[in-house]
C-alpha cells in the first residue's frame, strides 16, 4: 500500500514535530487536538521551527509555505482520520485513553489504514486488541526534538503483519530518518536504558551528591552527553518520564525501576519541565 496521507493524534510536543517532518518529506498532513488551543500551539510551533529553518538558510521561504500548506489542523477526529493511510498517535501516555482512541479510530478509518503508535513504551499488543485490526498496529517510536533526531524505533505487537513492518519501514526512509526493529517490551530498547539513568540522577539529586548544574556539567563534560539527564528530563516532560518509569516498574516487577520519589512529587507539583515552564530548571526568566 502507498502512503500518501497521515493523520497525527496530539499536537503537542511530539505530534508537532511528527507532523511536520511529514509534511516536509511531502506527505498531506491533519493534525488533531483536543482543544483549539492545542493544534494552534501545534501550529504555531512547527511555524516557528520552519521560520528558523529559512532564517539559517536551511530552507527556502517558498518551501517553508509549501511545508506549512500541507497541515491541516483540527479538533475533529472523523475529519482528520477518515482519509489517512496512516495514523501517528501521539497523545497522552495512558493505556486506556490510547485504547479509547483506537476503539474509535477503528470505525472511522479505511480498513487498510495503518495505526502507528508514538508511545514510549506502553504495548502495542494491548492497543491493537481493542481493534479489528491488530496486523495493523506498529509502533513507531520518535525521538525529541523530532525534527532533529534520526532514529525511529519500530516495534511489532504480536500481530503485527511483516507487511505492516515493511510500510513503516518505507514511511521512516521518505522522512529521512533510520529506523531499528525492536521487541515489545517496556520502554522497548532506547527508553529501557535512558529513563533509568535519568531517574538515577533524579536519586542523585535528591540524596545532596550534587547540584543540578554539577550531575548535568557531569555527563556532558564527563560522559560526552549533548545535554545533562536532568535538563533531559526537562525537555522530555517529568510526566513522561513518570509515565515510563512506573510503567517499567509494574511491568518489570524490580524496584530497581522505582521512580525517585522527588520526580513523583515534582510531577504532583506541577513542575514538569519545559512545557510547564519549571522543572530542574526554571524557563521563565
Ligand atoms: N525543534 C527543532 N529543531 C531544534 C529543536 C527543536 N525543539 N531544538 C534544537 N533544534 C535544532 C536547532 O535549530 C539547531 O539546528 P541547526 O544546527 O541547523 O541550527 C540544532 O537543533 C542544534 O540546536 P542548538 O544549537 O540550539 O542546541 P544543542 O546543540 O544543545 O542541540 C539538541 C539541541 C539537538 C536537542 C541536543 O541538546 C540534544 O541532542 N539533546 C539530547 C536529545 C535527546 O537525547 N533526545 C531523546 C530524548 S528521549 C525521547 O525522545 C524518547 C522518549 O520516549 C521519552
Ligand atoms: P504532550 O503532553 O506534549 O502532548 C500530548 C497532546 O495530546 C496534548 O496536546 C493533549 O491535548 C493531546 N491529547 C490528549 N488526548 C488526546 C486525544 N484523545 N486526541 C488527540 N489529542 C489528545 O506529550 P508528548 O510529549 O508530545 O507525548 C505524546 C506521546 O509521545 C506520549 O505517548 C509520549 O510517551 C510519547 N513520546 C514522548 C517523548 C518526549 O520526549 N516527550 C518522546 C517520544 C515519545
Amino acid at each position: 500500500m502507498e502512503i500518501k496521507k497521515i493523520c497525527v493524534l496530539g499536537a503537542g510536543l511530539m505530534g508537532a514535530g511528527i507532523a511536520q517532518t511529514a509534511a516536509q518529506a511531502g506527505f498531506e498532513v491533519n493534525i488533531r487536538d483536543m482543544e483549539d488551543r492545542f493544534v494552534e500551539n501545534g501550529m504555531a510551533s512547527i511555524q516557528s521551527n520552519l521560520d528558523r529553518a529559512v532564517s539559517k538558510g536551511r530552507m527556502d521561504k517558498d518551501e517553508a509555505q509549501k511545508v506549512m500548506g500541507r497541515i491541516k489542523g483540527t479538533i475533529d477526529l472523523k475529519k482528520a482520520a477518515k482519509d489517512a493511510d496512516m495514523i501517528i498517535e501521539a497523545i497522552i501516555e495512558v493505556m486506556e485513553v490510547k485504547k479509547q482512541v483506537y476503539k474509535e479510530l477503528d470505525t472511522i478509518c479505511k480498513k487498510e489504514a495503518i495505526f502507528a503508535s508514538n508511545t514510549s513504551g506502553l504495548s502495542i499488543t494491548e492497543m491493537a486488541s481493542v481493534t479489528q485490526r491488530a496486523g495493523q498496529v506498529i509502533g513507531m517510536h520518535f525521538f525529541n526534538p523530532v525534527p532533529v533526531m534520526k532514529l525511529v524505533e519500530l516495534i511489532k505487537g504480536f500481530s503485527t503483519t511483516d507487511e505492516t513492518l515493511e510500510i513503516a519501514k518505507a514511511y521512516v526512509e521518505k522522512i529521512k530518518k533510520t529506523s531499528i526493529e525492536v521487541q515489545e517490551a517496556p520502554g522497548f530498547a532506547v527508553n529501557r536504558i535512558l529513563c533509568p539513568m535519568v531517574n538515577e540522577a533524579i536519586f542523585v539529586l535528591a540524596e545532596g551528591i550534587a547540584s543540578a548544574k554539577d550531575i548535568d556539567d557531569g555527563m556532558m563534560l564527563g560522559a560526552n552527553h549533548p545535554i545533562g539527564p536532568l535538563a533531559l528530563a526537562d525537555m522530555v516532560g517529568l510526566d513522561t518520564i513518570l509515565f515510563v518509569l512506573d510503567g517499567f516498574h509494574k511491568e518489570l516487577g524490580e524496584d530497581k525501576y522505582r521512580p525517585a520519589p522527588l520526580l513523583r512529587k515534582m510531577v504532583r507539583a506541577g513542575h514538569i519541565g519545559r512545557k510547564s515552564g519549571k522543572g530542574f530548571y526554571d524557563y521563565t526568566k
